[in-house]
C-alpha cells in the first residue's frame, strides 16, 4: 500500500510570519513520523517563505489554485509555470469554494488540470455534492460528472498523475461529515471511474470536509480512503499533527489487520 497523503489547505489565512511559524511547527513535528506524504498549501503570498522552510524536509509544497495559461494578460492570476518556479509540486483545483465564489465551471477546472499537468505538477482535483444534491440522492452522479469533466480527453498516463479529493460541500467548515461508510462508498465509485479512465489504480483518493483529530481515525480506517485534505484543522500545528498521526496509525492498523 502506498503511503497515505495528508494535504493542508490553509485557504486565505496567514501572513508570511504566521505561515513561517505554522510551517516550521509542522515540519518539526513530522520529523519523527513514519511513511506519510504531507503537503502544505499556503496562500500564494506565503509560498516563497514556506517553500524555503520546507526544503529538505520531505514535506511537499502545494498551491490552492492556478490559471490555465502559462503566462499572459490575466491580471491577478498565477500560472502553473510561476508555481513550479516557487517549488510547488501539487495544485488544488476545482475546490468548491472556487466553484462557488469564483464561478469556476467543470470546463475551467478541465483547462486548469491540463495546464498543471503540462507543467509537470500534480493536480489535486476536488469533487463534491451540495447538501441539496445529497438530499436528492444525486451524490454519485454529481461527483462522477465532475471527475469525468476534469479528466476528459486525458491519456491514461495523465490520469495516473492526478490526485483526487472527495469533499462534500456541506461538510466543509461545518463540523459535519458523512459516515465513514458513506465516504467509502463514494470513494469506491470514484476509483471505478478512475479505472475506467485508464486503469489509474494508484491515484490517491482523499477525503476532505471537517477532518479533525477526533474523527480522522474512523475515516482513515476505510481502505478506500487514501488520505485527507484538511482545512480548518490545518491552521493549528497541534491539531494538524494529530490528524497526520491519526491517519498514519489508522493505516498502519489496517495494514496489520490485513496481514
Ligand atoms: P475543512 O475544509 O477541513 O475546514 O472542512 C476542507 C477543505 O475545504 O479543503
Amino acid at each position: 500500500m502506498a503511503a497515505p497523503v495528508v494535504v493542508a489547505n490553509w485557504k486565505m489565512h496567514t501572513t508570511r510570519a504566521e505561515a513561517r511559524a505554522l510551517a516550521a511547527a509542522v515540519r518539526d513535528g513530522c520529523r519523527t513520523l513514519g511513511p506519510v506524504r504531507v503537503v502544505l498549501c499556503p496562500p500564494f503570498t506565503a509560498l516563497g517563505v514556506v517553500g524555503e522552510l520546507l526544503q529538505g524536509s520531505g514535506i511537499g509544497l502545494g498551491a490552492q489554485d492556478a490559471h490555465w495559461e502559462a503566462s499572459g494578460p490575466f491580471t491577478g492570476a498565477v500560472s502553473p509555470r510561476q508555481l513550479a518556479d516557487l517549488g510547488v509540486s501539487v495544485v488544488i483545483l476545482g475546490h468548491s469554494e472556487r466553484r462557488q465564489h469564483f464561478a469556476e465551471t467543470d470546463e475551467v477546472v478541465r483547462r486548469k488540470v491540463t495546464a498543471v499537468l503540462a507543467e509537470g505538477l500534480t493536480p489535486l482535483v476536488c469533487v463534491g455534492e451540495t447538501e441539496a444534491e445529497r438530499a436528492a440522492g444525486r451524490t454519485a452522479e454529481v461527483v462522477t460528472r465532475q471527475l469525468r469533466a476534469a479528466l476528459a480527453l486525458r491519456q491514461p498516463e495523465a490520469v495516473a498523475r492526478c490526485w483526487v479529493a472527495y469533499e462534500p460541500v456541506w461538510a466543509i467548515g461545518t463540523g459535519r461529515t458523512p459516515t465513514p461508510g458513506e465516504v467509502a462508498a463514494v470513494h469506491e465509485g470514484l476509483r471505478r471511474e478512475l479505472m475506467a479512465l485508464g486503469g489509474a489504480g494508484g491515484v490517491p483518493v482523499l477525503y476532505g470536509g471537517s477532518i479533525r483529530a477526533g474523527n480522522v481515525g474512523a475515516l482513515m480506517a476505510e481502505p478506500a480512503v487514501d488520505g485527507g485534505l484538511v482545512g480548518g484543522a490545518s491552521l493549528s500545528p497541534d491539531e494538524f499533527l494529530a490528524v497526520v498521526r491519526g491517519t498514519l496509525e489508522a493505516k498502519t492498523r489496517a495494514r496489520s489487520a490485513a496481514g
